[in-house]
């Protein structure tokens, strides 16, 4: 979703706008823009595409001032063109926007009525014509601001400036996240700890309805209704070293190869090595007798909660349901009292989430959150945060952040298991320390990764895959297809082995290759039967499996990428890597944009 940074300083501070807007650029966009307030007039440049172009047009045509927004937009309403790239401005005012208005064809026809001229295809523009309208009217920039958040319907961000105030800025938060932060030199608005990191690492995290009103040496914070409130100052722990792909190609690769050590960190902070035993903070809720745990995320994220509906059905003997965000917060589904809602999220913003976790709060739920950003909206909503120690993630596909969310919820099915007496000490200990030994694995199977980009080069050709697995290694099929699909543009599906039979069989022939997780257990003769019949129908089945699952598999497989033998346990968590590599090697031979797939952005934040 789009990137918003906001300066009120003492430097030239078109510089500090596009540095700003090159760490937001991982969020995934379409345009960019900067705006800035100089000898009391509004200046801005926009342009189309990557962020080169926009450097490149202010490099032609220089912005002077110490004051100014940028923007990194992905296009909800209106084409990716210049004219609709934020900020969108009239003489008078200028600011950028994440989020939709949703009710911005009503308060359009209002304004056009009154003679307004509009110049864009957006939603944004509203707000800009709407604050510029009660500006003409006489109103102060914050009494214009504060009237016309009150019109505002829907999900909005936004950072505003205006002519004639070289020491103003305004911000406001309702659905999507904006941080102020506290500076030496400035003050700043911007969308998440990255953007500011080089500015200051103290930062306070605008609530929902928020708003806030920005000078060089001073800020005020107001709720909706226009009180004054305070808001916590937080050190952020986001470096302000720009983060680098360091030897890597790409941030999704880095990300792939950093994955033991993340594992190992997010380990370390519920694995003791002296009891061997994975020990969480305390809950303020009764493990032992949760009538259900509901599970809700969004795509990589959910995927990983229904890895973690096995865990916790066969080793805590749990109750568990477990439903996409977009689906749930409509569902009207009746909740147990005493419940427990889980919600899994990297960024902590998704919006589908946040609402969905409003729905299960409203329904009296316990609230425990997954996230990989602590100082998120979903963290701070919730009774409980299990951190992912993934460290910032900048490829837009979900890798580091996938493997540390399993890493945790696999922690917490032991815990669960234990504290209601379903684990006995000896199993306990048995998948202990098959976790603890995780990033070791993790190393070993990335040494496979020229191996898999041989194997990608078939996948490349491919105009449709199959992935297939059983058990607890099915939702690993589902994200293997979601990071082909979503990085390579290859369609792909995953699918429950034992569906075959019941509809996509009919799609295999001898151009679908199909990619089975099927490790050593109870499940493995059942997924090889039916790697069979996809092999009989001339299917080119590409298997992973330890030693013994490829030897039971003779030679149906056209190839195979052999894993260290491992407690089923932990598998899923295993398998993720080949299905990565896959993927990125798969997109790499396909030319695509592998850290900014088109179309997606890195956190959700409109539904
Ligand atoms: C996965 O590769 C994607 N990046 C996407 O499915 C992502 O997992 C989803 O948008 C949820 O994001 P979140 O974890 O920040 O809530």
């Amino acid at each position: 979703m789009c990137g918003i940074i906001g300066i009120v300083g003492n430097e030239a501070v078109a510089p500090l706008l596009l540095d700003g807007l090159k760490r937001l650029e991982y969020r995934g966009y379409d345009s960019a823009g900067i705006a800035t307030v100089f000898d009391g007039q509004l200046e801005r440049r926009r342009a189309e595409g990557k962020l080169r172009n926009l450097e490149a047009v202010v490099a032609d045509q220089p912005l002077s001032g110490t004051i100014g927004i940028g923007h990194t937009r992905w296009a909800t309403h209106g084409r990716p063109t210049v004219n609709n790239a934020h900020p969108h401005a009239t003489a008078k005012v200028s600011l950028v926007h994440n989020g939709i208005v949703e009710n911005y064809k009503e308060l359009k026809a209002e304004l056009a009525g009154k003679g307004v001229v509009f110049e864009t295809e957006t939603d944004t523009e509203v707000v800009v014509q709407m604050i510029s309208a009660y500006l003409d009217e006489g109103l102060a920039p914050k009494e214009a601001a504060f009237e016309t958040l009150q019109r505002l319907e829907g999900a909005f961000a936004l950072a505003i400036v205006f002519a004639g105030h070289g020491n103003l800025m305004i911000g406001a938060r309702k659905g999507s996240p904006l941080a102020v932060g506290y500076g030496e030199e400035g003050m700043y608005l911007g969308s998440d700890a990255l953007a500011l990191a080089p500015l200051t690492n103290r930062l306070s995290y605008l609530e929902e309805g928020d708003w806030v009103v920005l000078s060089r040496d001073s800020v005020e914070i107001y709720e909706e209704n226009g009180e004054a409130v305070e808001r916590a100052v937080v050190q952020s722990a986001v470096s302000g070293a720009m983060i680098g792909k360091g030897q890597y190609r790409h941030f999704m690769q880095k990300e792939i190869f950093e994955q033991p050590a993340v594992i190992g960190d997010t380990l370390h902070t519920f694995y003791n090595p002296e009891t061997g035993r994975i020990t969480l903070p305390e809950f303020p809720f009764d493990l032992t007798s949760i009538p259900r745990i509901t599970v809700i995320g969004c795509g990589s994220a959910s995927l990983a909660g229904w890895t973690a509906k096995y865990w916790l059905e066969q080793e805590a003997a749990q109750l568990v349901e477990i439903d996409i965000a977009s689906e749930f917060r409509y569902r009207e589904a009746p909740m147990p009292e005493g419940g427990v809602s889980l919600f899994i999220s990297q960024s902590g913003e998704t919006s589908d989430t946040l609402a969905a976790l409003h729905y299960a709060k409203s329904r009296g739920q316990k609230i425990v959150s997954v996230v990989n950003v602590p100082e998120s909206a979903i963290a701070r909503e919730s009774d409980m945060v299990l951190p992912t120690l993934a460290g910032p993630e900048i490829g837009v596909a979900s890798t580091k952040a996938f493997i540390t969310q399993l890493t945790v919820l696999a922690c917490l099915s032991l815990a669960i298991g234990r504290a209601k007496g379903v684990l006995t000490e000896e199993r306990e200990a048995e998948l202990s320390r098959a976790l603890s030994e995780v990033p070791a694995r993790v190393s070993e199977i990335l040494n496979h990764d020229q191996a898999i980009r041989s194997i990608a080069v078939d996948v490349a050709e491919a105009r449709d895959v199959l992935y297939l697995a059983r058990g607890n290694m099915y939702p690993i099929a589902l994200e293997g297809a979601l990071k082909l699909k979503e990085i390579s543009y290859i369609h792909a599906e995953g699918y429950a082995a034992g569906e075959m039979k019941h509809g996509p069989i009919a799609l295999i022939d001898e151009n679908v290759p199909i990619i089975a997780c099927a490790p050593s257990g109870p499940l493995l003769e059942k997924t090889i039967s039916n790697l069979q019949e996809a092999h009989a129908r001339g299917g080119q089945v590409i298997l992973i499996s330890d030693a013994e699952g490829l030897a039971k598999a003779g030679d149906i497989a056209r190839h195979a990428i052999e894993i260290p033998a491992i407690d089923p346990f932990v598998a899923p968590i295993l398998y993720t890597i080949p299905i990565q590599l896959l993927a990125y090697h798969t997109a790499v031979l396909k030319g695509t944009d592998v850290d900014q797939p088109r179309n997606l952005a890195k956190s959700v934040t409109v539904e």
